[in-house]
C-alpha cells in the first residue's frame, strides 16, 4: 500500500522519533509497515523513506539506490531497512552535494555531509547489523537518520541561497 507522505510543517517531521521495541519487529503489522514504506519509496522515486515521513514517530527508515532515474551515475545501494540506527562518523571530512526530500517536494539544495560513517541498527528480522558507508551511500544514511531526530536537509545547509526548484536548477545550474 502506498502511504501518504507528510510535508514540511507536519509535526512528526520535527519530532524526535521513539525507538522501536525489538519484540514487535517480526509482527505482521510492523512487517506490513516496512513493505508499505518500500512501496512508497518506489512509487515516489525516493532513495529513502523514514517513518516520520509517513506520520509515524518511530526509528525506522528504508533506503535503496538502484538504477535511480534521478541519480543514474551513483553506485547502487541495496535495499536496507534500518531500525533504531546509531550513526558513528568515521571521518570528519565533509562533501557537499545536491539533496532533495519527498517531504519538501520539487526543491533541491547543497548539503555538506560526512564522507564516511558506520551505522549500527536492527534489520527487519530484528538482527543486529553494522554497515560501513562512504560518499553517496553515507549521504543517504545521514539524510534518513536525520529524519529520526526531527531534522531535514535544509537544517544542514550552510547557505540557503543554493536552495531552488529542481526545474529551474536544471535550466540554470545543473547539467552545466
Ligand atoms: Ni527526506
Amino acid at each position: 500500500m502506498i502511504l501518504k507522505v507528510a510535508r514540511l510543517g507536519f509535526p512528526t517531521l520535527r519530532a524526535a522519533a521513539q525507538p522501536v521495541p525489538r519484540e514487535i519487529i517480526k509482527s505482521h503489522d510492523f512487517q506490513k509497515l516496512i513493505d508499505d514504506m518500500v512501496e512508497t519509496m518506489h512509487e515516489y522515486s525516493g532513495v529513502g523513506v523514514a517513518a516520520p515521513q509517513v506520520h509515524l514517530p518511530i526509528q525506522l527508515a528504508v533506503l535503496e539506490v538502484e538504477n535511480h532515474p534521478r541519480y543514474p551515475d551513483m553506485p547502487p545501494v541495496p535495499l536496507t531497512v534500518l531500525i533504531n540506527p546509531v550513526v558513528t562518523i568515521r571521518d570528519d571530512e565533509k562533501v557537499e552535494d545536491w539533496e532533495g526530500c519527498l517531504s519538501i517536494p520539487d526543491l533541491r539544495g547543497r548539503v555538506p555531509r560526512f564522507k564516511k560513517l558506520r551505522v549500527d541498527a536492527l534489520d527487519r528480522d530484528a538482527n543486529e547489523i553494522q554497515i560501513e558507508a562512504t560518499d553517496f551511500h553515507a549521504r543517504v544514511i545521514q539524510h534518513e537518520t536525520d529524519h529520526l531526530t526531527g531534522h531535514l536537509y535544509i537544517d544542514r545547509m550552510p547557505d540557503l541561497r543554493s536552495l531552488g526548484y529542481l526545474a529551474e536548477l536544471q535550466r540554470f545550474v545543473l547539467n552545466q
